[in-house]
């Protein structure tokens, strides 16, 4: 067993970390306010190579592993939490999809621009009654012959109007169920597709999360991705992916909440000391730390298990799970450590507890994360 990251690894944590220290941070917390995505370190997070780490060069992509992804995801999110996730669903989820699953032709035309950052991607599974319960898809996408006509609504899609790109799941098939689903690309601007209102939201302000309307809206076929019934087994293969990268997410907000708690606990004092002198505060300090480094276990497996071809579907929903309470956990300690300071945004712990929560509930929450492992127990 190697805990040793390679030199490649390294430079890679160390270019996201000084990205996320240098360029995001400085206007982190009046991005959170406003409500205001952070477009033009986007785009030049898209010109040092983030925005499709792991795709084939071929493809425009880094050609890079699941750990230095996971690497660089844990650096912005200390920082930026909604930076990250607009950069995990586009790599993880959009650019993953059509890399694995995508025609040549669709490669061509969408993966590139998506994996050199020229354009963003959104991933439209969820919908107003279909959640957790993802094979429940209302949205349906009829086969007219010559093209599909799609209908429906889509809630909750992360880079709703950043995206240009957008995989939207629906039904082809009513009477067959999940074996009825179908992925299409979607681009912007097609006639029927309204990006409707964007959510005011108590975490990761800074994304733009939108409901989408489909009204009749022509999709060319060569736009379906994978054999007719494949849809569902694609959106599942590619949240697996995904889920690591949220927990790698999760285990960045927690470390950043942290390694903010641990330096103001030497700055501050009370009591004739430091607070960090105090066993009160040094044993919270022992907990994170320890809490965090088990985090970064479960989520280096995970990524290690998709580098090395394993299946990934439980240590990712392992990773997902525990990152995510100890995000939630862990960021909640930290306002504590910081008392009243705590509770105001100049000090950024506060921001990091509320940008916490989501990680327990989107890429399936916590309960879908122990419906995919005890199945995988039980099986
Ligand atoms: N790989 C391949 N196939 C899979 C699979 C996987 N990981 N998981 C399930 N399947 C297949 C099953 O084998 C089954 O196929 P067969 O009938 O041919 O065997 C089919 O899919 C249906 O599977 P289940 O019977 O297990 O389905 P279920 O209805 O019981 O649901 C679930 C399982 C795990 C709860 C699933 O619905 C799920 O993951 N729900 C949560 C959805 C989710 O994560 N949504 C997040 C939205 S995206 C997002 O949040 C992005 C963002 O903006 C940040």
């Amino acid at each position: 067993m190697n805990f040793e990251l390679t030199e490649e690894q390294i430079a890679v944590r160390d270019a996201a970390r000084n990205f996320a220290q240098n360029i995001l941070k400085p206007g982190v917390i009046e991005r959170d306010r406003d409500q205001k995505v952070a477009h033009e370190e986007l785009k030049q997070l898209g010109e040092l190579g983030f925005m499709g780490m792991m795709v084939d060069q071929e493809y425009g992509g880094g050609g890079m592993d699941t750990v230095s992804y996971a690497l660089a995801i844990e650096e912005i999110s200390k920082v930026d939490a909604s930076v990250s996730v607009c950069l995990s669903v586009n790599n993880s989820l959009v650019c993953y999809g059509l890399d694995k699953y995508g025609s040549e032709e669709q490669k061509r035309k969408y993966l590139v621009p998506l994996a050199t950052g020229e354009k963003i991607g959104a991933f439209c599974l969820s919908e107003p009654e279909a959640g957790s319960d993802a094979t429940s898809q209302r949205t349906t996408a009829f086969d007219m012959g010559d093209h599909y006509l799609l209908n429906g609504t889509k809630n909750w899609i992360t880079n709703g109007s950043t995206a240009s790109i957008y995989l939207v799941i629906a039904q082809t098939d009513v009477a067959a169920g999940h074996k009825g689903i179908n992925v299409f690309i979607l681009e912007r601007g097609m006639e029927g597709f309204i990006v409707g209102a964007k959510e005011d939201k108590m975490g990761i302000r800074g994304s733009d999360t939108h409901t989408l309307m489909f009204n009749d809206v022509k999709v060319p076929k060569e736009n379906r991705i994978g054999e007719d019934g494949f849809g569902f087994k694609f959106a599942m293969k590619t949240l697996s992916g995904g889920r690591i990268g949220i927990a790698a997410q999760a285990l960045g907000i927690a470390g950043g909440a942290y390694d903010l708690a641990l330096a103001y606990s030497k700055e501050r004092k009370a009591f004739g000391k430091e607070i960090s002198q105090h066993q009160a505060i040094a044993f919270k300090l022992a907990d994170m730390a320890t809490e965090i480094e088990a985090a970064r276990m479960l989520v280096m497996k995970a990524a290690n298990d998709k580098d090395s071809g394993k299946n990934y579907d439980q240590s990712g929903a392992m990773a997902k799970l525990y990152a995510s309470k100890v995000a939630m956990e862990q960021t909640t300690e930290a306002v504590q450590i910081h008392g009243g300071y705590g509770f105001v945004k100049e000090y950024h712990v506060e921001r990091l507890m509320r940008d916490a929560k989501i990680t327990q509930i989107y890429e399936g929450t916590s309960e879908v994360q122990k419906i995919v492992i005890s199945r995988g127990i039980l099986a």
